[in-house]
């Protein structure tokens, strides 16, 4: 049967490592409702991540859309095109209009000298997204929203453990919002957080991810049930003994993907700029007019060698059907970003991904002529 390599692979420490948090909970019998594994992993994760307050959750959506709640957002908000389209379906579950920018053409992310123009009196918030962990342009962000009174509200499901000039990436803005699930660099089979500044607003993120409850007989908010289960949490404990090394390693194969790749024509991959400290989640590369076959040519060549590279993100989300017939959405405000998804590429990156493997799939993009041998 012909090997599969997929974009990716979740990291998974020895099962038996695992064992005695699951006895821990089998004794303990609770299994949710912020149980002492849900307790510890905040507590974790804010001192991993050097952030003051953390509220987990079943998975990143869901921490979406209450962030969204908890500030109260309405009216539009200005975001991305260029991201998973989790980012804006968090906003028409709020009754909110998503107004589209377009992106910067080296960080891939929301364009900062493109937000003023967006702006009506019915902008409440900015939700721009650190693409692959790259950090967006948080102080001239910050500055517009100063200055308009806008709340900004960081999608940050790529960017866990990243560190920009000034320490945790996930201290900017109103609020950050993470992703956990199977295909992030740390996962807790599925789930999410919210990064918070204050302990006020985290309890109101507490309330609002368990049907509103205050107390056992006092509900203050119409809220959702989010909250992440005990068995995800203690996932979570494990992983974070992991998680160290398995950004080593990442940031290994990132290193030999850019050594291999430096110099192809047509080729550009893109950077990790602004980081103190990477977490090497994606690799992504930019297939130009110059290559010798098309971006989509190279997607298939990888596919029909088993290498199930990605298109992330392609199409883009402002092409989706619900959103296509915002004005926003129209491919002329979008120039960057319609070109950008028209020639990305995410290729395979995990910790356990083989030297073979990563060999081979070089050997295919620098040779778009040759068929790789056993070894290259
Ligand atoms: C940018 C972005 N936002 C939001 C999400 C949603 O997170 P989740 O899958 O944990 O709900 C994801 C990924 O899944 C994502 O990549």
């Amino acid at each position: 049967m012909k090997k599969i390599i997929h974009v990716t692979q979740p990291y998974l420490p020895p099962v038996a490592e695992f064992i005695p948090y699951l006895e821990q909970i089998w004794d303990s019998k609770i299994l949710t409702n912020g149980g002492p594994m849900h307790q510890q992993l905040e507590a974790a994760l804010c001192e991993y991540l050097g952030v003051e307050h953390i509220a987990l959750f079943a998975n990143g959506t869901l921490a979406l859309v209450t962030a969204l709640q908890a500030l109260r957002i309405t009216g539009e908000v200005i975001t991305t095109p260029y991201s998973f389209v989790a980012t804006t379906h968090s906003l028409l579950w709020n009754g909110i209009k998503p107004v589209f920018v377009d992106i910067d053409p080296i960080t891939l992310n929301l364009d900062p000298t493109k937000i003023e123009a967006a702006i009506t009196p019915q902008t409440t918030a900015i939700l721009p997204v650190h693409v692959y962990g790259n950090p967006c342009d948080v102080e001239a962000i910050q500055k517009i929203a100063e200055l308009y009174n806008l709340r900004v509200i960081y999608d940050a499901a790529h960017a866990f453990g990243v560190q920009c000039h000034c320490g945790s990436l996930l201290q900017h803005g109103d609020l950050s919002v993470l992703s956990f699930h199977a295909t992030k660099v740390f996962n807790t089979f599925e789930g999410g957080a919210i990064v918070c500044p204050d302990a006020k607003t985290k309890q109101r993120i507490d309330y609002l991810k368990n049907f509103g409850f205050a107390d056992e007989v006092t509900v203050v908010a119409p809220g959702i049930n989010g909250k992440m289960s005990e068995i995800n949490a203690a996932f979570g404990l494990l992983q974070l003994q992991h998680i160290d090394e398995v950004l080593t390693v990442r940031q290994e194969v990132d290193r030999q993907y850019r050594q291999g790749l430096d110099g192809i024509t047509g080729i550009r991959c893109v950077g990790t700029s602004g980081q103190k400290r990477a977490n090497y989640g994606y690799f992504a590369i930019l297939v130009g007019s110059d290559y010798p076959m098309s971006r989509d040519a190279l997607y298939q060549r990888l596919k029909d060698h088993g290498i199930y590279a990605r298109r992330y993100f392609y199409p883009l989300i402002s092409d989706f059907p619900m959103y296509r017939g915002l004005p926003s959405a129209a491919r002329a405000n979008l120039p960057v970003a319609s070109a950008i998804a028209e020639q990305v590429i995410c290729l395979p990156i995990y910790p356990h991904l083989s030297d073979d493997d990563l060999k081979r799939i070089i050997f295919i993009i620098a040779n778009p002529t040759l068929e790789p041998k056993r070894g290259d």
